[in-house]
């Protein structure tokens, strides 16, 4: 049965492999960003919308689900944070995402947003490392999980915060 999702943010890292992967599977997407990115190519439309000062979006009568992307990494200490950028990160990681019924928090994945954490190999090893799985994630394996969460097989879970983030949340390695 086609389905249609809107993502918020899905023209980049998790987003987009959600995008391509729902896609695929015969769904309807609408997408809505700053910039339109490679979606477009994928015949995905494309509203232009800022987490930081949201706007209404023109939207379709149903929507069967909704995915929220849009987030920040920054790694200033918190002297260092100005009080707009706190402000903007509460804004676009907190506020926008307020109403998520189920998430999925991922630990470190390789997507443009973690380019700067993963970008030397010494940096991936050690990253990888840290894991109990030995490895980062990757986009594809969370778009399966979003996809799952979007999809009727996930209609008896909600209110989870799930955690795929190859153990490094719950075992620890000597
Ligand atoms: N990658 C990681 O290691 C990691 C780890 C933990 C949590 N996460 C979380 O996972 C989510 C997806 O991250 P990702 O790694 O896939 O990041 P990404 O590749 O940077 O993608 C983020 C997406 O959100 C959109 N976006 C960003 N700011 C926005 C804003 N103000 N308004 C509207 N759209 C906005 C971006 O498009 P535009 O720039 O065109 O707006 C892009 O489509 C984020 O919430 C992130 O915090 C990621």
């Amino acid at each position: 049965m086609t389905r249609t999702y809107l993502l918020i943010g899905g023209n980049s890292g998790i987003g987009l492999a959600t995008a391509r992967l729902l896609q695929s599977r015969g769904n309807s997407i609408l997408a809505a960003s700053r910039t339109a990115g490679p979606l477009t190519q994928s015949g995905i439309p494309v509203q232009p919308f800022d987490a930081a000062s949201p706007a209404p979006l023109d939207l379709p009568p149903v929507l069967d689900g909704l995915a929220y992307f849009p987030g920040s990494i920054t790694l200033k200490p918190f002297h260092r944070l100005t009080r707009e950028d706190f402000f903007h990160d509460l804004q676009v990681n907190l506020m926008g995402a307020v109403f998520a019924i189920q998430s999925a928090l991922p630990s470190l994945t390789d997507t443009p947003l973690a380019a700067t954490l993963l970008n030397s190999d010494g940096k991936r090893e050690a990253s990888a490392k840290r894991h109990p799985l030995q490895q980062i994630g990757n986009p594809d394996d969370l778009a399966a999980l979003v996809a799952f969460l979007l999809s009727d097989a996930a209609r008896f879970i909600t209110g989870q915060i799930l955690r795929p983030d190859g153990g490094l949340s719950s075992i620890r390695t000597f």
